[in-house]
C-alpha cells in the first residue's frame, strides 16, 4: 500500500514556533525522508470558516502567509503538494455522504469539538458547519487515501473519528477507504508549546506568540521577557523547571551540539535544569542561551521567506498547481466512493 500523507492548518493568523515543533518541524522531515508516496499540505479555509464565517476578510489575507510559512520552514513544492481546501469541491461532496454515517451525539461527544464549543460559547446555538467540521476533516483526509496524518493530540478525536467513519463506510458500501493513523509530536513540550508568558496556549489574541516572519530583534525581545519561575527571585534561589517557560522551550528546541556551541559548561540539558534547580542559576543565562538556540534554527526559515517573499507571483502559482493536483487525487476517490454507493448512474453499468 502507498504511504500519503495529509495535514493541515487553519488559516486564522501566522503561523508561531507552537505550530513549528508540533507539526511543521516533522513535516519537513517526513518529506526529506523519502519514505512517502506522496505528501499533501492542506491550508483548511474552508474548516476555518466554520466559526469564522463572518470574517471572510481574515482568512483571506492568511492565506498567502500560510503558503510562505509552509515554504519558509522548507516544505517543497518539488515533494509535497500545497493546496486550498475550498478549491476542491470534491472535499465538500465527500463531506455530505459521510454525514450519514455519523450521529449528532458522537458529534457533540468528540472532546475538541466540545472544548471549542465552551470557548466559543456556542452552547444551545451550535452552528452546524461548526459542528460538522470533524466529517469535514474525515473527507480531508480520506479523499487522499492518507495513512499519516501529522497532527498534535488535540487533532486525536479528529483521527478517531475519522477512522469511525472508514470503517462504516467500508462495511456498508464497498472497502475504498483507508484508515489513518495519526504522527504526533515527539515529546510533550513539543505536543504543546505555551505562550512565552508561560499559559498553556500560544494565541494571537494573548500576544504571547513568537512568529516564524518575526524578524531576530523581535524573537530576542519576547525570550528575553519570558515567563520563568515566579519563585526564583535571587540567582542563588533554587528554580523551578516545571512549567517554566524557558525550560519547556529548551525542551523543544535544544539538541546537545547546542551546549558545544554556545554554553559549553554544561554536557546537557539535564546538567543546565540540575543547576537551576540547586540555584546558582541566573534567568538571564538560559534566556540568553535560548535565544542563540531559537535563532540558529529561525534563521534559515528566515532567508527562505525573503527569498519566496521577492516572488510572491511564484508562490501563487504554486497553491494554484497544487490546488489542481489535489483535486485530481480526490476526484478518483470521490469515483470510486460514488460506485461503491451505487450513485454512479451514468459511468459504465447502464442504469436502464
Ligand atoms: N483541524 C486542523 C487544525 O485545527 C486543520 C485540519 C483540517 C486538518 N483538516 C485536516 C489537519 C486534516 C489534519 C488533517 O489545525
Amino acid at each position: 500500500m502507498e504511504k500519503i500523507i495529509l495535514t493541515g492548518d487553519r488559516p486564522t493568523g501566522q503561523l508561531h514556533v507552537g505550530h513549528y515543533v508540533g507539526s511543521l518541524r516533522r513535516r519537513v522531515e517526513l518529506q526529506n525522508s523519502g519514505e512517502y508516496d506522496k505528501i499533501f499540505i492542506m491550508t483548511a479555509d474552508a474548516q476555518a470558516l466554520t466559526d469564522n464565517f463572518d470574517n471572510p476578510d481574515k482568512i483571506r489575507k492568511n492565506i498567502m502567509e500560510v503558503a510562505l510559512d509552509y515554504l519558509s520552514v522548507g516544505l517543497d513544492p518539488a515533494k509535497s503538494t500545497l493546496f486550498i481546501q475550498s478549491q476542491i469541491p470534491e472535499l465538500t461532496e465527500l463531506t455530505f455522504y459521510y454525514m450519514n454515517l455519523v450521529t449528532v451525539s458522537r458529534l457533540q461527544r468528540n472532546p475538541t469539538v466540545k472544548s471549542e464549543i465552551q470557548m466559543r460559547n456556542f452552547e444551545a446555538s451550535i452552528p452546524v458547519g461548526f459542528l460538522c467540521y470533524p466529517i469535514s476533516q474525515a473527507a480531508d483526509i480520506t479523499a487522499f487515501k492518507a495513512t499519516t496524518v501529522p497532527v498534535g493530540d488535540d487533532q486525536l478525536p479528529m483521527i478517531e473519528q475519522t477512522r469511525e467513519i472508514v470503517r462504516k463506510f467500508n462495511s456498508v458500501y464497498d472497502e475504498v477507504l483507508v484508515e489513518p493513523d495519526a504522527l504526533l509530536p515527539e515529546n510533550a513540550a513539543c505536543m504543546r508549546l505555551p505562550g512565552i508568558d508561560g499559559k498553556a496556549k500560544m494565541s494571537k489574541s494573548l500576544g504571547n506568540c513568537i512568529y516564524l516572519a518575526d524578524d531576530p530583534k523581535e524573537v530576542e525581545k519576547k525570550i528575553m521577557s519570558m515567563y520563568t519561575d515566579p519563585l526564583h527571585i535571587q540567582v542563588s534561589d533554587p528554580g523551578h523547571v516545571e512549567g517554566n517557560a524557558v525550560f519547556t522551550y529548551l525542551d523543544a528546541f535544544c539538541k546537545p551540539e547546542h551546549f558545544e556551541r554556545y554554553l559549553p559548561d554544561y554536557a546537557n540539558l539535564d546538567e543546565l535544569k540540575a543547576h537551576y534547580t540547586r540555584g546558582g542559576l541566573g534567568d538571564v543565562k538560559i534566556k540568553r542561551f535560548l535565544n542563540k538556540v531559537m535563532q540558529e534554527e529561525l534563521e534559515p526559515i528566515r532567508a527562505r521567506r525573503k527569498e519566496y517573499e521577492k516572488d510572491m507571483a511564484a508562490v501563487y502559482e504554486i497553491l494554484k498547481a497544487g490546488s489542481e493536483t489535489a483535486r485530481a487525487a480526490a476526484a478518483q476517490t470521490l469515483d470510486e466512493v460514488k460506485k461503491a454507493m451505487k450513485i454512479d448512474y451514468f459511468n459504465g453499468q447502464s442504469l436502464i
